[in-house]
């Protein structure tokens, strides 16, 4: 292999004292003093320029909502379209570029992140998406690191692979062509990996694309793409296009160069991609390539023979860690009626501790949700359970937006295992357990149980098994076999790790085409076989 030695980034832990914290205090202070005083212009970037449309767009902080942490211009038609133009124009230099080279600026990239840019980026999405510090870097530093460095470990596997076979006086061999058109990326807020890496997984493989962030994710995303241009990303091979999404959609499913959509959001807007993609067929020179991960409804199931503190800590981790707003997060439980009583104390108890405020305070366990529209949508979910007979809050269920969008972590209880939040994605910190009950046969009711969990939501991407009896585990693995694209066996459902753990999952929860791994990659390639007789 031609590349450095790949391996997962280190974690920085951030402790008292440390040289590290004192330089991430310095850039939320300043960041802060920032978003007070005179909030950070962010344009749209077309070709290298910037482009100011005349929209402006502020993007507030979550846990302070006055206060902006940028405002941006928003896209609108005209810039989009040019930006179609422009990356067109910058296809055909890229595309020819030796794949060494292009290997090159994404790990150029990932050490100016690992480096200089690290603290930078943790402070700007701890105050605009509301993480904590360890959110923030295992997320804006770790795992998008990772993303760029296994990125160019995959390409460079993906060109190795040839023909095995050749006839006498035959050559053969496999041409790994980017798509014929662009690819547009539509990112998400709840992480700034996957912001940078739906654009970086198509452009490393050759193809140029459009980059669409979630609006509350704006500033940071700005910060990935200058440092990518820091790195020696050509003009052009990424567009920033941030704000409205239908204006965005729509210019870019009518170009004739739309080649595929990377996308990472609600389920009910990636099936909207599919259909205005299927009634548009006939315009695209070939069919799409529509990759999206989408929502998730992910559960821990106990059997009796569970280690009850493992349970406990990898639950309040997996459902309210960075409040519940993780596509992995823990939001349905299912715990045997005998274990109830000792398991819901504990939780109880461990919920009661949490602490949640400022992101800039290093105690916090939590911080505010995203935005008004999301604070409205799990707070609706809270007072339908407290109407509910079906439904007990058995802890938390406060909620309050003077200053930050603030919701307590919550735990309902249920008696019916398909009340609307065992079903329902919410993305919000709220957890709903449902005792099954186990008291004649506890292996048939598992059984009945493990298949309940299978036939409950209709998505499919991330769920857990806590056992210690090897057979529950084999039990739970094969009936839950298409469940969960990422199944965790004594581990929350949550914290999957570039390489080590490719994510995805089918059904409702997208086309599995695992980021973080050789599999996503090979969707941006379209191969050209080729022979040639001597
Ligand atoms: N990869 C993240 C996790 O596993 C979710 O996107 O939590």
């Amino acid at each position: 292999s031609k590349l450095p030695q790949i391996k997962n980034e280190p974690f920085l832990h951030y402790a008292p004292g440390s040289a590290e914290r004192a330089a991430l205090q310095d850039e939320l202070e300043r960041l802060d003093k920032q978003a007070s005083e005179d909030p950070l212009r962010v344009p749209c970037i077309v070709d290298g320029k910037d482009v100011w449309t005349g929209v402006a767009v502020r993007q507030p902080m979550p846990h302070h909502h006055e206060k902006s942490i940028c405002v941006y211009d928003e896209l609108d038609e005209g810039t989009v379209k040019s930006a179609i133009d422009g990356a067109m124009r910058a296809k055909t230099q890229w595309a020819s570029w030796p794949q060494d080279e292009r290997n090159a600026v994404f790990l150029k990239a990932a050490d100016l992140l690992a480096g200089k840019y690290r603290q930078r980026l943790n402070a700007a999405v701890m105050l605009g998406q509301g993480k904590t510090a360890w959110q923030a870097e295992i997320d804006a530093a770790v795992e998008t690191i990772d993303f760029w460095r296994f990125a160019a470990r995959w390409a460079e596997h993906i060109h190795a692979w040839q023909p095995p076979e050749n006839s006498p006086g035959v050559w053969n061999r496999m041409e790994y062509r980017p798509l014929e058109g662009f690819v547009s990326c539509i990112t998400p807020f709840n992480f700034i990996a996957i912001t940078a890496n739906l654009p970086s997984s198509p452009v490393i493989m050759g193809n140029v694309a459009l980059m669409k962030p979630a609006e509350n994710a704006t500033h940071a995303a700005y910060i990935v793409y200058d440092i990518l241009r820091e790195a020696g990303l050509p003009d052009g091979v990424i567009q920033f296009l941030p704000g409205n999404g239908k204006i965005y959609s729509e210019a870019t499913l009518t170009s004739p160069d739309f080649a595929a959509v990377h996308f990472t959001g609600s389920t009910a807007v990636f099936n909207q991609i599919w259909r205005d993609v299927g009634e548009r067929l006939d315009t695209y020179k070939s069919y799409p390539r529509i990759v999206g991960e989408t929502g998730g409804k992910n559960f821990h199931v106990v059997h009796h023979s569970a280690d009850l503190e493992n349970v406990l800590h990898a639950t309040i981790r997996g459902a309210f860690e960075y409040q519940g707003q993780k596509c992995s997060a823990t939001s349905r439980m299912y715990v045997p009626r005998s274990l109830w009583p000792q398991l819901r104390q504990k939780l109880v108890e461990q919920v009661e501790k949490v602490s949640m405020g400022s992101p800039m305070d290093f105690r916090n366990f939590m911080t505010a949700v995203i935005n008004e529209r999301a604070f409205m949508r799990v707070q609706g979910y809270i007072e339908r359970a407290r109407a509910s007979s079906d439904a007990h809050i058995i802890c938390g269920g406060v909620a309050d937006m003077s200053k930050g969008y603030f919701i307590a972590p919550t735990i309902i209880e249920t008696t019916n295992p398909h009340y609307e939040t065992m079903e329902q994605e919410i993305f919000g910190p709220v957890l709903t357990v449902y005792p099954y009950d186990d008291s004649v046969d506890a292996e048939q009711s598992f059984e009945a149980v493990l298949h309940l969990v299978n036939q409950t939501s209709g998505y499919a991407l991330t769920g857990s098994i806590f056992a210690r009896d090897r057979a529950a585990i084999l039990k739970a693995s094969d009936t839950l076999r298409d469940a969960a694209g990422n199944f965790y066996i004594n581990n929350q459902s949550t914290g999957s790790i570039v390489s080590q753990q490719p994510f995805g999952g089918s059904r409702r929860s997208g086309t599995n085409d695992k980021s973080g791994s050789p599999v996503n990659l090979m969707r941006w390639v379209s191969p050209r076989s080729v022979k040639e007789s001597f």
